[in-house]
């Protein structure tokens, strides 16, 4: 065999060694979280969309055909759907996938799972309105790509934190990474959104909610730890335009400078400082007008410009992408589950996917410092 002959070998090899790790997932689910699942999985060579769950007939059934996903339905719903063009069954759909990533409401992931997924004996992943707590628990990890990445490798079943939860993550674990013993107690306000841009017929309603018991912050410690010094309290105000986080965090030891504190999220690819946002529909504003996919930037933005330092409290403000933010990190899950990938690898395949560094610098830019 000649020299180049070797070479088409040798790239016919990693070829077929490639299609042969090529898996099979498929997405139970199409709404806001579900419908940019389904798009970054096309978007990923080494996953092939199977296709998507549908439980409500629906005009939507023709628009996802048409972009080429094919739907499927619960075997018991057969006839109401028989005017649209549908690919088969939730059930054998199933059959035939190594993963299958759940976006149901909140709740029914835990009927799904005990419903379809472990009778199948199928690795699932679960979104943050389910638990991980209780008898309706869909896992024992709630995942956080910033804290436990290594744990999850080769696990069945795991959920993935919601919006908010993923959020403070983003913002504690590089705190703790930097300031350790320092850090005496986080107090977080969440300030959560009504509803989601897509969701056209929920109407926002003119009042601040308050949420009794808020899930996020047992949720945070699931994988931040049992004993750390969380509170969190949480009300709802009629937006769509992302989720405001008001931290103050307390130091028991030498107070940081502002610009240090700034500075830990450098290499975070996942948090972003801004200076000049007013307020958080700008940043959205601004994803729009750079054609983000689904106008999501994907990430926190620290709104450094109302970072304070008073006595031994350093104060800050970041938004949160509420749909956005989870979407890489179902990505890294997947990556975790299914190949048993090392995080920096993993991390590494999830920026190409995404692009969330262009992102960064693009936000970090056009919001810089005046
Ligand atoms: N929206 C956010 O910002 C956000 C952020 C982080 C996490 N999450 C979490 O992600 C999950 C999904 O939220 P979402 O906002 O995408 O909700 P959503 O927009 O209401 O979408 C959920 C979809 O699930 C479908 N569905 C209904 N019954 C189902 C079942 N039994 N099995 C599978 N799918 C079913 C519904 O579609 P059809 O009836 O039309 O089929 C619906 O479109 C929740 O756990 C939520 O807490 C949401």
């Amino acid at each position: 065999m000649g020299k180049e002959q070797n070479a088409q070998q040798t790239n016919l090899n990693k070829w077929v060694a490639g299609m042969a790790c090529v898996k099979r997932v498929f997405v139970n689910g199409y709404g806001s979280i579900g419908n940019r699942i389904a798009s970054f999985l096309r978007d990923d060579p080494e996953i092939t969309l199977v296709g998507v769950g549908k439980h409500t007939p629906d005009e939507r059934i023709n628009t996802i055909k048409s972009s080429g996903v094919d739907v499927y339905i619960p075997e018991k719903n057969n006839d109401d759907f028989a005017q649209y063009d549908i690919a088969g069954t939730i059930e054998s759909a199933l059959d035939s996938c190594d993963l299958v990533i759940d976006a149901s409401p909140g709740g029914c992931g835990h009927k799904n799972k005990k419903n379809l997924y472990e009778p199948r004996g199928i690795r699932a992943i679960y979104q943050g309105g389910e638990s991980v707590r209780g008898p309706e628990a869909v896992s024992d990890v709630l995942f956080n790509s910033e804290s436990n990445y290594d744990t999850v490798a080769g696990k069945r079943h795991v959920m993935q934190g919601s919006c908010n939860v993923t959020g403070m993550g983003r913002i504690l674990e590089p705190l703790r990474a930097a300031f350790g013993d320092r850090l005496s107690r986080f107090d977080v306000t969440l300030v959560r959104r009504w509803a989601d841009i897509e969701q056209e017929d929920k109407q926002l309603v003119d009042t601040i909610e308050m949420t009794e018991n808020p899930h996020h912050g047992e949720d945070a410690k699931a994988y931040l730890g049992a004993d750390t010094p969380l509170y969190v309290r949480a009300v709802k105000v009629p937006t769509r335009q992302m989720h405001l986080h008001i931290l103050d965090v307390r130091f028991s030891g030498k107070m940081p400078e502002i610009p240090e504190v700034h500075a830990i999220y450098g290499n975070s690819p996942g948090v972003a400082v801004l200076w000049t946002a007013a307020g958080t529909r700008d940043v959205r504003e601004f994803a729009r007008t750079m054609g983000f996919h689904f106008t999501d930037t994907n990430m926190i933005h620290i709104h450094a410009n109302m970072t304070v330092s008073t006595g031994d409290t350093i104060q800050m403000m970041y938004s949160d992408d509420q749909t956005g933010i989870v979407i890489p990190e179902n990505h890294m899950l997947m990556q975790a589950m299914l190949f048993e990938r090392e995080y920096k690898e993993a991390r590494a395949h999830t920026e190409s996917v995404f692009g969330m560094a262009v992102k960064k610098q693009k936000l970090q830019e056009h919001f810089a410092k005046s």
